[in-house]
């Protein structure tokens, strides 16, 4: 019988081996541009956040790296917890609106960094945080390269959330327009990759249980379009008639979606060595 020893796995190659079977490959800086107003609307009324930041349990004395921090989405409820926050992000449009949100807010302890995981980060002067996470960003080609520079980036803690299984995307909704859904590896790579790496990570689960509210039925689909790309007319009929069948419609209007796969987000961290 032939054996299989753990300690050969090599957890980095599963990871790209498994990531390069994805539906779709990585979306490039001007993808996310693209995406960043929607994206932003999307977030800012997810309790995600809520989740994340009582886990995190910020000190006011923290300065904290957000990567890949998007339109704020962290940095900006952070900002108001720590005494700094430096966002990293290669979308331009992401970190733009993210200092318009910190300028109506008032904000001034939150930096802005334009560049990617990829860069050399002692060239764009980032230093050594209390903190680094990085939240649902880890969009990278060698994973542990990234969770060695985030690690590098931090004095007390490091914590990143990837994805559980299918994460945000919805299994049933690729099944009503007949499309196959690979969402690529998931938190369980690197949940072994960081062991492998002499850590001790702990994990624990963000459940986004709660049932969503929009304010119209052209809302609520926008809720599952940014899933696919190139929806053809017959494919967005199909969506269009999976979402009616999950929704409710209140008689103000507002439009309740029943998912039966809600996401689930690992949320992993790890002291820095
Ligand atoms: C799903 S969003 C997450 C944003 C935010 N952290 C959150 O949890 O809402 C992913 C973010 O990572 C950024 N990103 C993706 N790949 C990146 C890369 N290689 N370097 C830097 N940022 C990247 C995107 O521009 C985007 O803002």
């Amino acid at each position: 019988m032939n054996t299989v020893n753990v300690a050969d796995l090599d957890w980095n190659l599963l990871w790209q081996q498994e990531k390069s079977k994805k539906t779709w490959q990585e979306k490039k800086a001007c993808d996310w541009d693209r995406k960043a107003v929607s994206f932003a609307k999307r977030t800012a009324s997810s309790s995600y956040v809520d989740k994340f930041l009582s886990l995190l349990q910020p000190r006011p004395q923290w300065s904290i790296l957000d990567a890949g921090c998007g339109p704020g989405t962290l940095s900006l409820p952070l900002a108001h917890m720590v005494r700094r926050v430096t966002g990293l992000d290669f979308s331009g449009k992401m970190l733009e609106i993210l200092r318009q949100k910190a300028k109506k807010k008032g904000l001034q302890n939150i930096t802005t960094c334009h560049g990617s995981w990829e860069d050399d980060w002692q060239k764009l002067q980032i230093p050594r945080h209390d903190v680094a996470i990085a939240s649902r960003s880890l969009a990278v080609h060698d994973l542990q390269a990234a969770l060695i520079k985030l690690s590098a980036h931090a004095r007390e803690k490091v914590v990143l959330s990837d994805r559980v299984k299918h994460g945000p995307f919805d299994p049933d909704a690729f099944a009503a327009i007949g499309r196959p859904l690979r969402t690529g590896p998931d938190y369980i790579y690197t949940l072994n990759l960081l062991y492998q790496m002499g850590y001790l990570p702990t994990v624990a689960y963000i459940h986004l249980d709660e049932t969503p509210a929009y304010s119209s039925f052209s809302e609520a689909l926008s809720g599952f379009t940014w899933m696919f790309r190139d929806l053809t007319n017959d494919e967005t009929k199909r969506l269009k008639h999976y979402v009616e069948s999950i929704s409710t419609i209140a008689q103000d209007g507002t439009v309740t979606v029943h998912r039966r796969h809600v996401p689930i987000w690992a949320y992993i961290s790890w002291i820095p060595g």
